[in-house]
């Protein structure tokens, strides 16, 4: 039997070129060689103050921008978390074999809490809920982004301890971290690029290209250049976004010969910062192409419900076990 992949993506709106280099292109090559189950995670969603209205357009959008990235309904299962409600039993039951010490020391709830007058218990529990996404489709591969890293190492702790006390059952999971697995934020590269930070901190996988030529312009680098000068983190993002985007749509050669300008301390930053911003347009406009033929074609709300159907088969298998397990029912 083929191993499982689980990963999922928070509802945001939309995605960035973050999620895109440092998750969602993992994920779309891992369909050649596992199962692979992606989750837009709308119940992990709750914890963040979203208008309820915007909720659901926001998971319908996410998804067709998931498979605009290439996530395929017919090799992959790809649903909306909350068309799955087992998902939230699993949280509960896993919960009673956490322990509180281990979630106070998650340091995305220490953050997130930090900047919140109201922190919810949900906000506590989240990577309980995360833990149960992955085990309810007993996954062993989970390709995530280097700040999920923590949590996956909370999901093994979970695994383990739900073995240990009722028998051998979950796969412990791995994290899959690839190239690209902290972007950083191209207005203030001492922040990893993400929503939340504000309009500047990212670049859209969906934005037109003026304002990604505007955002790519305005990057921080640094004073000048000095032969042999160490990269200032800035002129680093610059040139990850370009290896990473050139790996993509072609142009290695060229990425080439900016770093050995850089070397030789002859390189300016507009003709760097120029094939960023056509490097990152070869990546992304293919995508925007294919996310409107595929909101032309109407077809996201059928697959989500085929797709959920599909998780819930397995999820009901996991669950009937887990019940029977713990004892209850
Ligand atoms: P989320 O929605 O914040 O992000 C989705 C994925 O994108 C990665 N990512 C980044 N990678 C590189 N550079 C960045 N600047 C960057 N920003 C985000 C994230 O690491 C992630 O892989 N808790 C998860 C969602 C989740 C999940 C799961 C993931 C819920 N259940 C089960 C894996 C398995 C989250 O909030 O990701």
């Amino acid at each position: 039997m083929r191993n499982t992949v689980f990963s999922g993506i928070q509802p945001t709106g939309t995605l960035h070129i973050g999620n895109y280099f440092g998750a969602v292109r993992q994920w779309a090559a891992l369909q050649a060689e596992a199962q692979c189950v992606y989750c837009v995670v709308d119940y992990h969603a709750l914890t963040i103050d979203i208008d309820p209205q915007m909720l659901r357009p926001a998971s319908r959008s996410m998804a067709l921008d998931l498979m605009a990235c290439g996530i395929d309904p017919e090799r992959s299962i790809l649903f909306l978390q909350s068309m799955v409600p087992e998902h939230v039993e699993l949280s509960w039951i896993l919960g009673c074999v956490t322990s509180f010490g281990d979630l106070s020391r998650m340091t995305q709830f220490k953050d997130k809490s930090a900047s919140q007058e109201f922190v919810s218990a949900g906000l506590f529990m989240y990577p309980v809920l995360q833990a149960a996404d992955i085990l309810l489709y007993r996954a062993s591969g989970v390709p995530v982004g280097e700040d999920q890293v923590q949590h996956l190492e909370l999901s093994r702790r979970i695994a383990r301890r739900f073995n240990g006390r009722y028998g051998e059952l979950f796969p412990e999971p791995e994290p899959i971290v690839g190239r690209g697995a902290r972007i950083m934020s191209l207005a203030n590269p001492g922040i990893k690029m993400s929503k939340s930070a504000g309009e500047q901190h990212y670049i859209g996988v969906m934005e037109d290209r003026e304002s990604i030529r505007g955002k790519v312009r305005s990057a921080v680098t640094d004073m000048g250049l000095t032969p042999g000068a160490e990269m200032s983190e800035g002129v680093r993002t610059l040139f990850e976004i370009l290896d990473l985007a050139a790996s993509d749509g072609g142009g290695e050669d060229d990425v080439r010969a900016l770093k050995e300008e850089f070397e030789a301390g002859t390189l300016m930053y507009s003709r760097l910062k120029d094939a960023v911003f056509e490097a990152i347009v070869k990546v992304v406009e293919p995508i925007q192409q294919r996310r409107a033929e595929l909101e032309a074609a109407n077809v996201v709300d059928d697959i989500l419900e085929e797709g959920a159907a599909r998780a819930r088969s397995i999820a009901r298998e996991t669950i009937s076990e887990v019940r029977d397990r713990v004892g209850l029912g």
